[in-house]
């Protein structure tokens, strides 16, 4: 591999991920625009003119054509991990009039655990929730979550999920994601991660979840993977 994980890992949100994504989605965008739908290319290049986001532009199709897929199906979308809201800006397009459900600290990641690489600081990512709702105020139903996930659950009303966004780096996190959406999803609702084969926290969470479940984990050439709930 031309580049270990380890060393991708330590990229870590600095100014050399942001550089990596940047390059990265130009190629990207190149067969995005050639393929696929105009509307789509303009959202995913309007949010990265818009919005300091994680995801490269594949990445950011992948979670636009996944919620999309949802569309006629029952259930709410909901998205850990928002930062400054660029990839709830494109799950937003994808949504219509459905629920979303934002949640974070909104003051950047928890404190990492020994699970974690090492790679991410407490506090990083910050963006102030106000920052968010300005943002995607022209989208209907959208519900924010403020403070330390599964505990920004209390005043979520009991539903279930066609669709669920995580991009949250590290374990504790991501298990805290998978262990309050998994029992909710609908049958063929969608669990689609970011960072799953970047950030070790992120794989070890999932791996260990999915053990015993009959779902399996499907790898994504991007750094994501899906997962499809079964029943
Ligand atoms: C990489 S950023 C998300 C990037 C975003 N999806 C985008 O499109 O740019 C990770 C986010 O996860 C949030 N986060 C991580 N663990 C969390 C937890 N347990 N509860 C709430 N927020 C959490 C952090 O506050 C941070 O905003």
């Amino acid at each position: 591999m031309w580049m270990q994980n380890r060393q991708v890992q330590k990229l870590g949100g600095g100014r050399l991920e942001k550089f990596g994504v940047r390059l990265w989605s130009q190629l990207q965008f190149g067969a995005i625009y050639s393929r696929k739908e105009r509307a789509v290319y303009n959202l995913l290049r309007q949010v990265q003119r818009d919005r300091r986001t994680l995801l490269t532009a594949f990445e950011g199709y992948l979670v636009y054509s996944s919620a999309r897929a949802q569309e006629k199906r029952p259930g709410a979308f909901a998205e850990v991990g928002v930062f400054q809201g660029g990839s709830a800006r494109i799950i937003c397009e994808a949504k219509g009039d459905r629920r979303l459900d934002l949640f974070d600290t909104f003051e950047g990641l928890p404190a990492t655990t020994d699970k974690d690489a090492g790679v991410h600081q407490a506090n990083q990512y910050t963006c102030s929730l106000e920052s968010v709702q300005e943002y995607l105020k022209n989208y209907p139903n959208v519900h924010y979550h403020k403070g330390l996930f599964p505990d920004s659950t209390h005043d979520v009303p009991e539903q279930t999920y066609a669709f669920a966004h995580f991009d949250v780096d590290l374990y504790a996190s991501t298990r805290a994601c998978l262990e309050y959406f998994y029992p909710r999803m609908i049958p063929g609702g969608i669990m689609l991660s970011h960072d799953y084969d970047i950030l070790e926290g992120v794989k070890q969470a999932f791996q260990e979840f999915f053990a015993d479940k009959p779902e399996t984990i499907i790898e994504q050439p991007t750094t994501q993977c899906v997962v499809v709930k079964i029943g």
